[in-house]
C-alpha cells in the first residue's frame, strides 16, 4: 500500500507552551486558517498542555475547527494514588481523541520505560483514543549505525509484548532525537528509509494488514518548507510537529503543504 492511500496525520504538540488563555487565541487563530477542504483531506490534531484542553475543546466546539484534540501523555491506571497523574478517562470524558505515548521528553527526562509506553498505550485504546507512539534514535546512535536496531527495539517493545492491542487505531511517529528541537531536519530519503522499517517491524507484531494501515509520522525540526517532500515519501504519513505547532499561521502552512499533496475523500 502505498503513502496516499493512507490518510495523512498532521500534529501540533505544544509540549509545555502556552497557557490557557493563549491556547484560546491560537485555536481561535487556527479556526480562522483552517477550512473544510484541508479536512477533507487531511486528519489535524493539536495537543496542548493539561490546562489548556477544557478551554481549546470550547473553542473547537463553538467555531466547528476542523481539528482533533489531542494529549501529550498519561497513566496507564484509570484512577488511583497517582499524585500529578491524569488518567485515560478523564481524557476521554473532555473529547480528546489523540494521546502521543512515550515522546523522548517523557523517556529522557522522566523516565517512562518501554514497558510504561506499552501499557499506557493499550489504556488510551481502551478508552477509544489513538495513541501517538515515539521511536527515534539519538545522536550518537545515528553516529553508530545503530539507529535501525534502536527503533526495532522500541517498536517491539510497544507492540509486541501482549496482546490487547486494536491494531488498526495505532500511529507511530519517528522522531529523532537529534532533530527535534534543533533545527536539523531529517533528509526525506532518511526519514523514509526510518519509517518503512518501522512499518516492517511493526508487521512483524501486529500483521501486514494492520502495518499496512497504520499511519507512520515524522517529527523533529518539521517546517512548513519541509512538509511537502517529507509527505511525498511514501512511508511518511504525517508530522508531529513542535515548535513551528505554536504559531496558528505557521501550523496552518503545514496543515495546507499537507492537504496540498493529499487526495480529497
Ligand atoms: P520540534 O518540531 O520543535 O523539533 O519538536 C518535535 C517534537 O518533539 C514533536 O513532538
Amino acid at each position: 500500500m502505498t503513502g496516499a492511500r493512507r490518510r495523512p496525520l498532521v500534529s501540533g504538540n505544544w509540549k509545555m507552551h502556552h497557557d490557557h488563555l493563549a491556547a484560546i487565541r491560537t485555536m481561535a487563530d487556527l479556526g480562522l486558517r483552517l477550512d473544510a477542504e484541508d479536512a477533507a483531506r487531511v486528519d489535524v490534531s493539536v495537543h496542548p498542555p493539561f490546562t489548556d484542553l477544557r478551554s481549546a475543546q470550547t473553542v473547537m466546539e463553538d467555531r466547528s475547527v476542523p481539528v482533533f484534540l489531542g494529549a501529550q501523555h498519561c497513566h496507564h491506571r484509570d484512577e488511583g494514588a497517582f499524585t500529578g497523574e491524569i488518567a485515560p478517562p478523564m481524557l476521554a470524558r473532555l473529547g480528546v481523541s489523540y494521546v502521543i505515548v512515550g515522546h523522548s521528553e517523557r523517556r529522557q527526562h522522566f523516565g517512562q520505560s518501554d514497558e510504561d509506553v506499552a501499557r499506557t498505550l493499550r489504556a488510551v485504546q481502551r478508552h477509544g483514543m489513538t495513541p501517538i507512539i515515539c521511536v527515534g534514535e539519538t545522536g550518537e546512535e545515528r553516529e553508530q549505525g545503530a539507529t535501525e536496531e534502536r527503533l526495532t527495539a522500541q517498536v517491539t517493545a510497544s507492540l509486541g509484548s501482549a496482546g490487547g492491542l486494536t491494531a488498526s487505531a495505532i500511529v507511530v511517529a519517528y522522531e529523532p532525537i537529534w532533530a527535534i528541537g534543533t533545527g536539523k531536519t531529517a533528509t526525506a530519503a532518511d526519514a523514509q528509509q526510518a519509517c518503512a522499517h518501522i512499518r516492517a517491524v511493526a508487521a512483524g507484531c501486529i500483521g501486514q494488514e494492520a502495518a499496512d494501515q497504520m499511519r507512520v509520522q515524522y517529527g523533529g525540526s518539521v517546517k512548513p518548507e519541509s512538509t511537502s517532500e517529507l509527505l511525498a515519501c511514501p512511508d511518511v504519513d504525517g508530522v508531529l510537529v513542535g515548535g513551528a505547532s505554536l504559531d496558528a499561521a505557521s501550523f496552518a502552512d503545514i496543515v495546507h503543504a499537507a492537504a496540498s499533496g493529499a487526495p480529497r475523500r
